[in-house]
């Protein structure tokens, strides 16, 4: 009793204490006016984000993804079925034209894949590279990501014949060990090639060229999450490993110049792309945003007049594109949407008769079926994907990637994290993803007439008018 009586005490003079401190405190307002209670405020602050993958919220209302993208990117990973029942809860923006006489199962033919870079001529690459599969995966440097992400990655990418780029952060063993082919990207710090002045090194160059499993180079010019801005990995996130491959310093900050301070104009960028296709014999490829179109017919156009700057390929990031971590302004306002993105470079591209020349690569926020198939359908030559990809890691979309303490293990660098992410099983949940889009993509096709996704163009799709699009678009705004 006595022992009761003693608890009950310690316990109200705990609270005694926490209501002092929170009315006297200056900091929180909410805590001042509501004492004790208030905290559940903090807490709900604090923890919320690690929620969100319990429905709280209507399936389509959470951002960046809602939730019936993501359930069918879990579903497809795990290979459950994602049949829908009952009808649709999407309000879609556009629609796919489909054919009276749909192709036969017999029919259906598969994607033949398509070549980068080209065998002859001037701009010619010594291996050019035929990609077999149109859904693959954006790059997210090793460090954004854990060690057992990236590992994941590369062992899904190469059991499903796709290819996995690496982000600016050079090309680390797990990329390697995994067998996929690899896209090399080069950032504005040119990690991973650089030399101890921070220069582009053709002796790194030539390094990274002699894994054979590296089978394509990429200049980034910006992503769509923060044009304008190079990469930032916060110091909590630079180990040792990451350190070495880097070529920086260990536990300190790693920013990237906003721009390659090489790369000025649009002779520099034609320059930088034919020297680093010619030390490595790769097909070279420009990651960019769409931003001002001026810049396409002047970049274009230097590219018929000099082929060999021209790029083997672009690929068109959309302003809504993920980060590990980017300024706010640039990831909310910076950078043109995807669905306006595309359009514009794929007419550019025509205009200047290079369609056959330059393939795009498109991305940002197209991790389902319908949204890759409406890029193939706008004149995309491929799609890339990295968060529809962090997904079937298991990601649960908790925001949380610049802190290291991602509770998934994907982004984490808290080795007690990054345990619980077991890269074989999920390297079988990649795997599953990626064909389960390619195998609805390839249904949409055949729902519009075609043997195989490759021959989509704009005929295929129609976008739907807000407040006219029937009982399908109404309701879900
Ligand atoms: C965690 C993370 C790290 C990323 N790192 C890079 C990078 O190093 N280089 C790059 O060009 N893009 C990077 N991106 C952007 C993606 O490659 C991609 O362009 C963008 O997220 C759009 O694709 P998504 O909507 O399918 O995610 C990163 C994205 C995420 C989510």
């Amino acid at each position: 009793m006595l022992t009761l009586i003693i608890l009950l005490v310690l316990i109200a003079g705990g609270i005694g204490l926490i209501y002092r401190h929170d009315i006297t405190q200056t900091d929180h307002t909410i805590l001042r006016n509501y004492p004790l209670v208030g905290h559940f405020r903090y807490f709900a602050e604090t923890w919320g984000d690690y929620m969100r993958q319990y429905q709280y919220l209507p399936n389509w209302a959470e951002r960046p993804f809602n939730r019936l993208d993501r359930s069918w990117v879990y579903r497809s990973a795990k290979g459950v079925s994602n049949l829908v029942s009952f009808g649709s809860e999407t309000a879609p923006a556009f629609a796919f034209r489909n054919a009276p006489f749909p192709i036969l199962d017999e029919e259906k033919k598969g994607f033949p894949g398509k070549t980068i870079g080209i065998a002859e001529g001037p701009g010619a690459s010594a291996l050019p590279y035929h990609a077999t599969s149109y859904f693959n995966i954006s790059g997210m440097s090793y460090g954004a990501l854990s060690s057992a992400a990236v590992l994941a990655l590369s062992r899904g990418a190469k059991q499903a014949g796709i290819w996995m780029a690496t982000g600016e952060g050079g090309l680390s063993r797990y990329h390697l060990e995994g067998g996929a082919d690899i896209v090399m990207q080069i950032g504005t710090a040119k990690y991973g090639v650089r030399d101890a002045d921070g220069n582009l090194s053709d002796d790194r160059l030539r390094e990274v060229a002699s894994h054979p499993q590296v089978r394509m180079f990429e200049v980034k010019l910006a992503q769509g999450a923060k044009p304008g801005k190079g990469g930032i990995l916060p110091g909590a996130k630079v180990s040792a490993e990451i350190a070495a491959i880097r070529g920086i310093p260990e536990g300190q900050d790693s920013i990237s110049p906003n721009r390659h301070r090489d790369i000025g104009n649009v002779a520099e960028l034609g320059a930088f792309v034919n020297r680093v296709r010619s030390v490595t014999g790769r097909p070279v490829g420009v990651k960019i945003v769409a931003g001002q179109p001026e810049f396409l017919d002047e970049w274009f156009a230097d590219c018929v007049a000099n082929p060999t700057h021209c790029p083997d390929y672009i690929a068109v990031d959309g302003g809504e594109g993920g980060t590990g971590a980017a300024p706010a302004a640039l990831a909310d306002y910076v950078g043109m949407p995807i669905t306006q993105a595309l359009p514009l470079v794929v007419a550019a591209r025509a205009r200047h008769g290079l369609a056959e020349r330059i393939r795009l690569i498109s991305s940002g926020k197209l991790i389902t079926p319908d949204k890759v198939a409406w890029a193939l359908c706008m004149g995309a030559d491929f799609v890339v994907s990295a968060r529809g990809f962090m997904f079937s890691l298991g990601c649960i979309q908790a925001m949380k990637c610049g802190s290291g303490f991602c509770p998934t293990g994907v982004t984490a660098v808290d080795p007690k994290l990054i345990a619980g992410l077991a890269a074989t099983d999920k390297s079988v949940r990649v795997r599953r993803y990626a064909e389960r889009v390619v195998e609805e993509v390839a249904i949409i096709a055949h729902s519009c007439g075609l043997e195989d996704p490759s021959g989509f163009n704009a005929s295929h799709v129609t976008q739907i008018e807000r407040g006219v699009g029937g009982f399908r678009n109404s309701g879900v705004g």
